[in-house]
C-alpha cells in the first residue's frame, strides 16, 4: 500500500486538507481527491494544455506537477473563475465569439489567457497567439479562441 502524505493547499480560494499519494500530479489531485474535474486530463506529458492551472498565478501543466509540491499553494482551476452566477469576462468573450466548439481544451485555455492577462493586460494579437502556443484545440478553433482573448482584453479582463 503507498503511504499518503497530507498538504493543504488553497483551491480556488479555499483551504483544502488532502492525503495524497506521493506520486500522484497536481492533476490527479485535482480531479480524483478533490472532484474538480474541469481540469481535463489529455497527453499527461505536457504537450497539449487541457490541463492548465494556476498555481501561485502561474499557468502550469498540472500533469507535469506532483500533488506533493503544490503543498502550501494556491491554486485556480476553472470552477474558480466564476464569482457566483457571473462568469469571468474570459467566459463571457469565449462564449461571445463561439471559441468553445467541442468544449475539451477550453478550461486550459481560458487559465492559460488568465496568466497571460495578468501579464499583459493589453497584449496584441501576436502576444495572445504566443500565449497560447501551449494549449493545443482538436476542433483547431483558434482564431475564436485568439479572438475571445482579445475581446476579454478589451473588456478589462486582467482587471476582475
Ligand atoms: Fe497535461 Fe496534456 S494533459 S499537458
Amino acid at each position: 500500500m503507498t503511504m499518503r502524505q497530507r498538504i493543504e493547499l488553497t483551491v480556488n480560494g479555499r483551504i483544502r486538507s488532502v492525503e495524497v499519494a506521493p506520486h500522484h500530479t497536481l492533476l490527479d489531485v485535482l480531479r480524483d481527491d478533490l472532484g474538480l474535474t474541469g481540469t481535463k486530463e489529455c497527453c499527461l506529458v505536457g504537450e497539449c494544455g487541457a490541463c492548465t492551472v494556476l498555481v501561485d498565478d502561474l499557468a502550469v501543466d498540472s500533469c507535469l506537477m506532483l500533488g506533493v509540491e503544490a503543498d502550501g499553494a494556491s491554486v485556480t482551476t476553472v470552477e474558480g473563475l466564476a464569482t457566483g452566477d457571473k462568469l469571468h469576462p474570459l467566459q463571457e468573450a469565449f462564449l461571445e465569439t463561439g471559441a468553445a466548439q467541442c468544449g475539451f481544451c477550453i478550461p486550459g485555455q481560458l487559465l492559460a489567457a488568465a496568466a497571460l492577462l495578468a501579464n499583459d493586460p493589453h497584449p496584441t494579437r501576436a502576444a495572445v497567439e504566443e500565449g497560447l502556443a501551449g494549449n493545443l484545440c482538436r476542433c483547431a478553433g483558434y482564431e475564436q479562441i485568439i479572438e475571445a482573448v482579445v475581446v476579454a482584453a478589451r473588456a478589462g479582463a486582467s482587471e476582475s
